[in-house]
């Protein structure tokens, strides 16, 4: 087996199909972080064969534990994906600073804490690969997501200002910006909502999550080593600058 790569949230929605595809394109060692669902992450491990680990990237103490555990049990981590994340929805008024917090933390303070946990080592030994997985919303604002699109806005600036820092060691950092993709997560819109959103999509469907992965396994390529700092948008032409 090749690299070990680990993508948190990895197991369900774009992080599954993130996992699935760097095994079988990049020949990786996969490791799926995940925050609370048991039974998701076995029915993963079933499905795939790939291993899982159970953190909050949230906690910064819990990931740098985390981290040095696959790094016992696998080897070094070359290639981090920070795909964790969620969504706490309501506009400024409603919204509890709890909600604020929550988004933030897990979202944003996520890449922190992975970053930290891992830079280092790639770092020394001369090559690795970052991938932050941010969103349209990031780019574009949304009604009813200050939370969340402060976060993934936030994570296309630590992905330049990194990318910066790690250029010259071999160190690649570079962002995903998905739009509207079928998971989970965009199953909670309502209905009503997704109709309108899909009507404003170019191409006239959603995303698949196959479709993220394929851009995250271009950008941890050999070949994608000049390409750092940047943000790929992958959204049926929805946004576009
Ligand atoms: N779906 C979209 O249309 C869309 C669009 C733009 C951007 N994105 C971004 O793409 C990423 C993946 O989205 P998705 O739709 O695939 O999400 P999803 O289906 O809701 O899956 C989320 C994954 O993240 C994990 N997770 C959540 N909080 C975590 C935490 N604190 N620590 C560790 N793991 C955590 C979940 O673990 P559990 O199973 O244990 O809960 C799960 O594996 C997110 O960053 C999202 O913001 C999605």
């Amino acid at each position: 087996m090749g690299r070990v790569a680990i993508v948190t949230g990895g197991t369900r929605g774009i992080g599954r199909a993130i996992c699935e595809r760097l095994r079988e394109e990049r020949d990786c060692t996969v490791v799926a972080n995940y925050a609370g669902n048991d039974e998701a992450a076995r029915k993963f491990t079933e499905e795939t064969g790939i291993a899982t680990v159970k953190f909050d990237v949230g906690d910064y103490e819990a990931v740098q534990n985390a981290c040095k555990q696959v790094e016992d049990d696998h080897g070094p981590i070359e290639i981090v994906v920070n795909n964790a994340g969620i969504t706490r929805d309501g506009t400024l008024l409603r919204m509890s600073y709890d909600d604020w917090d929550a988004v933030m933390r897990t979202n944003l303070g996520g890449c922190f804490n992975m970053a930290k946990a891992t830079f280092a080592g790639m770092k020394d030994r001369g090559w690795g690969r970052i991938v932050n997985i941010g969103s349209i919303n990031g780019q574009a604002g949304q009604y009813g997501q200050v939370n969340y699109a402060a976060a993934k806005s936030g994570i296309h600036g630590f992905t330049k200002a990194l990318a910066q820092e790690g250029a010259r060691f071999g160190i690649t950092v570079n962002a995903i910006a998905p739009g509207y993709i079928d998971t989970d997560m965009v199953a909670a819109v309502p209905e009503p909502v997704l109709e309108k959103i899909v009507a404003k999509i170019p191409v006239g469907r959603l995303g698949k999550a196959s479709e993220i992965a394929r851009g995250v396994s271009f950008l941890v390529s050999d070949q994608a080593e000049f390409v750092t700092g940047s943000t790929m948008s992958i959204n049926g032409g929805q946004h576009m600058y």
